[in-house]
């Protein structure tokens, strides 16, 4: 009688009560960096974490009263069956390990409400992941995931779903279905279109895009009056849906490195990050002929793309001024076209770029000279209709050579200097010793005041 009840008690021990943190460490030894009792003195809490483990420990599958599991900067490969017997799990963390297989029975954990999964090497968001109807939290970010799959939709309870830094090409469009999502990460992927149903998850309040490869963005958007982050920067994207702007709890929007040439004025009310352009655009970026100018401040190369690198925009190497910004000067080159070169180097047609009272620079471009508009630079002469030059048709006298506002050529072949100039033996007018002085000056092309 009394071995029976003694032998009906011990069974009862060993079927409902747990083990405590001091039982788990003795069979676990070093591998546990912390465990935390419940009230009922049963592990709940366990971190087994920074410890090179190629496998879960068996044991670790006994202690069913673990709600939170931390396996965090392991060498795991695997999720295996075996989990599912840790039936109160609400927090399970395998991130920063060499997960590349999740067993089917993950989907069992009901009571599931935190899964990290990410630095991993994860390929897919399995089906039975999909099946944590309590799921809250999921971050598969850092892992080598492809496309967000239809079953999505049956993560109702889901409010954070971090897939950054993936290679997600595809969305499906019951993402839509997703009422309760805060939060959802997706930038660094490969994405090329956002579903349009993404403006039926109408709680979301941040949604991050940056560096995919989008052309377009979903006027539905403007449906998520939630929204207070959305960043779509480095992508394609052309244009920005004027709807936007009515996002009224919106206090970021993140719209740099694109190929938008103008924002509606509704999205230029909104704190908005500059839109220049992007890597991506600037490839994809044509000018010339058909495809006509760059935006502004861009240059046309030779081969017709818009940029902003010396290839672009060094006049030596074919920069096409019709199209966009080209830069002159010694490392740059001379502008072509007859354009002139500014004194800070850009080529143009204007005041600005063109008088030699502003800095024009006649060696790397056309300028203009005369009374109005100053003084060659580098010894050119200034011409008789007022542009500097080296050539005989801008420095002969007798072709009109303005002295007063360049140098300018006399004797035989170039005339006589104009303006009471004196003509020097090397044949150049002036007014000084060099070029008037008895011995120097030639009365023949010029005044000489000592003859
Ligand atoms: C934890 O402890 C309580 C009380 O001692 C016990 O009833 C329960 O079955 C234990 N839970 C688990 C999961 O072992
Ligand atoms: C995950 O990997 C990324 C990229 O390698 C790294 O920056 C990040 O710190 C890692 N996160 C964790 C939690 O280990
Ligand atoms: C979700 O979005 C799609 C596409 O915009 C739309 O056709 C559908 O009616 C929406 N569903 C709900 C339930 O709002
Ligand atoms: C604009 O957005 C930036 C970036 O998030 C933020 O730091 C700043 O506070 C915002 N400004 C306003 C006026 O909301």
């Amino acid at each position: 009688m009394i071995l029976k009840s003694i032998l009906i008690l011990g069974l009862l021990i060993s079927i409902t009560f747990g083990y405590s943190c001091k039982e788990v460490k003795q069979k676990l030894g070093n591998l546990v960096t912390s465990c935390e009792d419940n009230k009922y003195k049963n592990a709940s809490k366990l971190y087994i974490n920074y410890q090179d483990l190629t496998e879960i420990p068996k044991f670790v599958y006994k202690i069913t009263s673990l709600t939170f599991l931390n396996l965090y900067d392991n060498k795991l490969t695997e999720i295996p069956s075996d989990i599912e017997k840790l039936k109160n799990l609400e927090t399970l963390d395998v991130s920063r390990n060499m997960l590349t297989k999740i067993s089917p029975e993950i989907g069992n954990l009901e009571h599931l409400l935190t899964l990290q999964l990410n630095n991993n090497t994860l390929t897919t968001i399995s089906s039975d992941i999909c099946q944590l109807k309590n799921l809250n939290f999921l971050d598969l970010s850092n892992n080598v995931v492809t496309s967000i799959p239809p079953e999505i939709k049956n993560l109702q309870s889901l409010n954070k779903l971090y897939l950054f830094n993936n290679k997600i090409s595809t969305i499906a469009s019951t993402i839509g279905d997703l009422k309760n999502l805060l939060y959802l990460l997706l930038y660094n992927n490969e994405i090329t279109e956002i579903p349009n149903s993404i403006g039926n998850i109408t709680n979301l309040e941040q949604l991050y895009l940056q560096s995919n490869v989008l052309s377009t963005i979903p006027s539905e958007i403007a449906n998520l009056k939630n929204l207070i982050f959305l960043d779509f920067s480095d992508n394609r994207i052309k244009e920005v849906p004027a709807e936007i702007g009515n996002l009224e709890n919106l206090i970021y929007l993140g719209i740099d490195k694109n190929c938008i040439d103008t924002l509606p004025a509704e999205i230029q009310k909104i704190n908005h990050s500059e839109y220049n352009y992007g890597n991506k655009c600037e490839a994809a970026r044509r000018c010339g002929g058909v495809f006509g100018s760059c935006p502004s401040g861009k240059c046309c190369s030779k081969h017709g793309y818009c940029g902003v690198s010396d290839a672009h925009c060094a006049a030596s190497n074919g920069c096409q001024s019709e199209f966009g910004t080209c830069k002159c000067g010694e490392d740059y080159g001379m502008c072509s076209d007859g354009l002139c070169c500014s004194k800070k180097g850009y080529c143009g047609k204007t005041k600005s770029y063109c008088y030699s009272s502003n800095g024009c620079q006649s060696n790397y471009g056309s300028c203009k000279c005369g009374e109005n508009y100053g003084l060659c630079s580098d010894g050119q002469c200034c011409s008789k209709k007022g542009y500097c030059g080296r050539t005989k048709a801008y420095c002969a006298s007798s072709s009109g050579c303005q002295s007063n506002y360049g140098s300018c050529k006399c004797g035989e072949s170039y005339g006589t200097c104009s303006d009471n100039k004196c003509c020097s033996n090397k044949g150049y007018c002036g007014t000084t010793s060099a070029y008037c002085s008895i011995n120097k000056c030639q009365n023949k092309y010029g005044f000489c005041p000592d003859i």
